[in-house]
């Protein structure tokens, strides 16, 4: 995979945390704050030639919004998935949580259109809404999905909160075959990996797992306490939370760790161009 500016992943944050300023503080479901972080992913998808759809639901009598990109090209009955949630808690602006990851898919898809990518499988890159109702937009998109085009998702990537500002490395052990993908990863970074626990079900794979497609991820971390044990070998400090402002007003573009973000987003650039071979 070709490396993955970090830069251009901290400047789509900074314009979320921007969004988030100029509508009360937050990105939440069914707020101008969310439509606009949809405007904003999706113009950058449209100059670079992938091809949006934007899947409409109903959440608590609001409208809510998947953004939904297919990259042209590569065999639709293998298709390989990479979501993020778009959408923030009403406390706060969602720059980690989740800010972090839907920047970085959009930077990993950037990426797929510089490089002029020619993948044996399709692509299709999605940005979740309502996650913090309950996954309400992966639901929805599964729920309207035909068993037929279920079965062409060859693989769904999960990524929710990579930059966690006292960061772990943890991975969704789900499937073995995505595991090992992420885990190989790592391990030739010398990065140390622990199997994801927190999240399990709390996040926009559970859809995806629940009607039998094959799911993977990364976490860096939310409101668990690092032990000293995981300080010794991720750093950071021990006992204090992964994420102290997780689901707060301090989660802010002060509320991540440059070094974990830029490394999730190598990996997540690895395993999409390794699974779409
Ligand atoms: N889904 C949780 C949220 O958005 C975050 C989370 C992700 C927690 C993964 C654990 C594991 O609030
Ligand atoms: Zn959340
Ligand atoms: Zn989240
Ligand atoms: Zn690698």
């Amino acid at each position: 995979a070709p490396d993955i500016p970090v830069a251009g992943v901290k400047a789509h944050l900074d314009r979320l945390q921007a969004v988030a300023d100029a509508h009360g503080g937050n990105r939440a479901h069914g707020t101008a704050g969310y439509q606009a972080s949809v405007d904003y992913i999706k113009e950058k998808l449209d100059a670079a030639g992938f091809t949006t759809t934007v899947q409409e639901f109903t959440r608590n009598g609001r409208t809510g919004r998947n953004l939904i990109a297919d990259w042209p090209g590569g065999g639709t009955d293998r298709t390989v998935m990479t979501g993020a949630h778009l959408d923030s808690v009403t406390e706060g602006p969602g720059i980690n949580d989740n800010g972090s990851a839907a920047a970085g898919i959009l930077e990993v898809a950037l990426a797929v259109s510089r490089t002029h990518l020619e993948p044996a499988k399709h692509l299709r890159f999605a940005w979740w809404g309502a996650e913090e109702y309950g996954m309400v937009g992966s639901r929805h998109y599964v729920d309207k999905l035909s068993a037929d085009d279920r079965g062409k998702i060859d693989a769904y990537l999960n990524f929710d909160m990579i930059g966690s500002p006292n960061p772990g490395y943890f991975v969704y052990d789900d499937d073995a075959r995505l595991e090992k993908v992420f885990k190989d990863h790592f391990a030739a970074k010398n990065i140390a990996t622990e199997v994801e626990t927190e999240g399990d079900g709390r996040s926009d794979h559970a859809p995806f797992k629940d009607a039998g497609v094959p799911v993977g991820g990364l976490f860096s971390g939310a409101d668990y306490i690092k032990t000293a044990e995981q300080a010794k070998k991720w750093g950071g400090t021990a006992g204090k939370a992964f994420d102290a402002c997780y689901h707060a007003s301090c989660d802010t573009v002060k509320n991540i760790d440059d070094t974990a973000l830029g490394n999730n987003t190598a990996a997540i650039a690895d395993a999409v161009w390794k699974l779409a071979s």
